[in-house]
């Protein structure tokens, strides 16, 4: 056990030092619910980094707030007919309690309509005017001769010019990522009167980021930590060349301009939501009664952190440097773990799309430290990643509630079963020093991880850590050994206890409040955050464990989207005859996207050139079978009433590769069933207003197989009852 010992006396002189740690994640507008999207985006991966810095003894301001200003709120009032306060301070609630239901722990939740928030962004406004560092010209602007007035950024739509996309907005194109000059947009229209604006002149402040082409890019250069895809992105940027950018606007709605003179005009929104994390600090310090608290993470070697969702690189890698720089007082950021987007069935989450999940709704069926746990291991840290509540129910059951839970569980049962007396494992030769060896190098590993911002790969080291320490502990047979040798099933046990106490600590991060009720299970006094990684090399006597129920409850969540088949309009290409089966014909057909072959039983019913060029359909996600040797990469859905079978179609204008859904529900399952699933669906021919329709019954209800309305028929009269297979 020496090394570890010396590896905790390490871990001690850290903690003595403890760094600052300065965690900001992006501040949401107040203008919608959170989603899953935003959790994983940022929120979680902040927390989860800012409670194991805890946890390891530094020193950590956790902030965030609402982005209250700007056109995404007046926008969002116009639509609900109330003012942007209103909105502002309905959303910041709401938001609030969101995250407060998942644990995120900020140290201050702010807003940028506080009165000191006005305060901090006039004061570098002045100061960035004082130094030279703004110019005041005229620029020409979109005007609205419907509305009366110019118009913002986000009023205008219109076709981007680098990536084509035809919804980008004024400031910026949701598809390829640029920033935008609403100037740049092609065809470009006000989004409440539909017309075409004219371009006016108007006077306003810019910020000289041309300036700062030189400093910034040494400075990222200088930065070897970061993800390669935010030090790529921010590169080039800068290097396409940085020009001065308006930092004012037309607007009401916005911190003013403290000068004479602007009444009428406002402050930027991204200029001063990004000045947001310094008011929020500041808030903060003034909340304990310290004012200057802040400063010792603002400047010095204290290292301050920007978790936010790829969209948003920009402005914290370009902007919000560049300001720093001018203002000349505060640190730049030490890192910005950017993360890319969580999907949900191909799509980026969107509450006004209608795409994923919010984070009120998840919480009403899973626990947060299930969603905590399931987001985590699929976060979209190097790239976009699939959300999925099948796949969500699997890892948790499996990896944190059978694996993980299960150990604790057997242990706990088993030493206050056997009334057994644990002690700190002082003399550990042979597997025993191996497993505990392996514990502590897997603690390392996660922490190298964790402190370069992987946490999908920690939470990685945790579940193969889990799965050494149950192999070791089904291999120590504790239920032979109590029989046998009762001291040594107590060491045994005693090695398992330190192992689940490795594993707690290490999972605390991700699921706090069920790893801090194991915690407790484990027979632990103090706090897990601020004493478990002290705790380890606690070198505990005579320890009883009292009787506990399994730590977690399975997760099972009641899907309402029953349609799992991913039913395809296939068109058939070509037909050759099966070389072994003479029943069997092998088709070669178009899925849009791709070619399949399939092996379908139609011959004896059909001549090729009566199948050649038509549309059929296809479930396309049916697991791939060899049948008589030759492969079927899906299957043809044809029904058949004991004499007579046909193949099930539609309009031939109708493209392949299109969707096809049962009654209203469209696809919502995994990539892959299998053919015992399809009787689940009772697939059957019935009549709709006298016409036969292919159906699916579920549950009792018949849901017609339909591409947007229009019914999949089969394609000669069969029988009404006809199955479908
Ligand atoms: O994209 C957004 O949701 C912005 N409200 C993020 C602002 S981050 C920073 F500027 F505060
Ligand atoms: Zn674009």
């Amino acid at each position: 056990m020496q090394r570890m010992k010396s590896q905790v006396q390490i871990n001690r002189k850290e903690n003595e030092l403890g760094m600052r740690i300065l965690v900001n994640c992006a501040l949401p507008y107040a203008n919608s619910s959170l989603h899953l999207g935003h959790i994983a985006g940022c929120y979680l991966g902040g927390d989860i980094f800012v409670r194991y810095n805890r946890m390891i003894g530094n020193k950590v301001l956790f902030v965030s707030g609402t982005d209250e200003y700007g056109t995404p709120i007046t926008i969002k009032a116009e639509s609900e007919n109330t003012t942007p306060q209103a909105v502002a301070d309905k959303y910041h609630r709401e938001i609030e309690e969101s995250f407060r239901a998942m644990d995120i722990s900020f140290d201050i939740f702010s807003r940028t309509t506080y009165r000191e928030h006005t305060e901090v962004v006039s004061e570098i406004f002045l100061d960035l005017l004082n130094k030279g560092y703004l110019s005041e010209h005229e620029m020409v602007s979109p005007f609205c001769k419907e509305c009366n007035r110019f118009l913002p950024d986000r009023y205008i739509t219109g076709t981007c010019p680098y990536c084509g996309y035809d919804k980008a907005r004024g400031d910026q194109c949701d598809n390829c990522g640029k920033t935008l000059d609403p100037k740049d947009l092609i065809n470009p229209v006000c989004i409440i009167s539909g017309t075409t604006p004219e371009f006016r002149e108007t006077r306003h402040f810019f910020f000289k980021l041309d300036l700062f082409q030189d400093s910034l890019l040494e400075w990222i250069s200088s930065k070897k930590n970061w993800r390669s895809n935010v030090i790529a992105f921010t590169k080039n940027f800068i290097e396409s060349g940085l020009k001065e950018r308006p930092i004012t606007r037309d607007l009401s709605w916005g911190v003013p301009i403290p000068l004479k003179g602007y009444e009428d005009k406002r402050i930027y929104v991204w200029f001063e939501a990004l000045l947001g994390y310094i008011s929020a600090a500041k808030i903060y310090s003034e909340s304990i009664g310290d004012p200057d608290y802040w400063k010792q993470y603002w400047t010095g070697d204290a290292r301050s952190y920007f978790f936010l969702g790829k969209d948003n690189i920009p402005f914290h890698s370009v902007m919000l440097p560049a300001i720093l720089i001018a203002d000349g007082k505060l640190n730049l950021p030490y890192d910005i773990p950017a993360n890319e987007y969580l999907k949900y069935n191909g799509e980026k989450f969107s509450k006004s799309r209608g795409v994923g999940f919010l984070v009120d709704e998840m919480l009403k069926v899973a626990d947060k430290d299930y969603i905590r746990f399931y987001l985590t291991s699929i976060l979209p840290e190097n790239g976009d990643s699939e959300f999925s509540v099948t796949e969500m129910e699997e890892k948790v059951n499996t990896e944190l509630i059978s694996k993980y839970g299960n150990l604790i569980h057997r242990l706990t049962s088993f030493v206050h079963n056997n009334k057994i007396s644990l002690g700190y494992p002082e003399n550990p030769l042979g597997a025993d020093l191996d497993i505990l060896h392996k514990a502590e190098s897997s603690f390392n590993e996660y922490r190298r991880m964790m402190e370069n911002v992987e946490l999908k790969k920690a939470l990685k080291t945790w579940v193969e850590l889990v799965q050494s320490a149950n192999a070791y502990f089904n291999e120590s047979e504790p239920w032979k050994l109590i029989k046998k040798d009762p001291l040594e099933c107590a060491e045994k046990l005693s090695v398992i206890y330190v192992l689940c106490s490795y594993l707690t600590v290490m999972i605390y991060p991700f699921v706090p409040s069920s790893a801090s009720r194991i915690w407790g299970s484990l027979g632990r006094k103090s706090g897990i955050e601020k004493s478990g990684v002290k705790e380890l090399s606690h070198k505990f006597r005579n320890l009883t464990l009292e009787k506990t129920n399994p730590p977690f409850i399975p997760l099972k969540i009641a899907n309402d989207n029953p349609n799992s088949l991913d039913l395809r309009v296939g068109r058939i290409l070509s037909v050759k005859d099966h070389p072994s089966a003479d029943r069997l014909y092998l088709l070669e057909v178009d899925l849009g996207d791709r070619k399949i072959h399939l092996v379908a039983g139609l011959r004896s019913q059909y001549r090729p050139e009566e199948l050649v060029s038509r549309s059929i359909v296809v479930v396309s996600n049916l697991k791939k079978a060899k049948i008589r040797g030759e492969t079927s990469e899906g299957m043809l859905l044809a029904a058949d009433d004991g004499t007579l079978t046909s193949f099930l179609t539609l309009p031939d204008n109708i493209k392949p590769g299109t969707s096809v859904d049962l009654g209203k529900y469209s696809f919502n399952g995994q990539n892959v069933v299998e053919i015992d699933d399809l009787s689940g669906f009772n697939l059957h021919v019935g009549t709709v207003n006298g016409d036969a329709e292919a159906l699916a019954s579920i549950d009792g209800t018949d849901l017609s197989l339909n591409v947007n309305g229009v019914p999949v028929r089969p394609e000669r009269d069969v029988k009404v009852g006809a199955k479908i297979k």
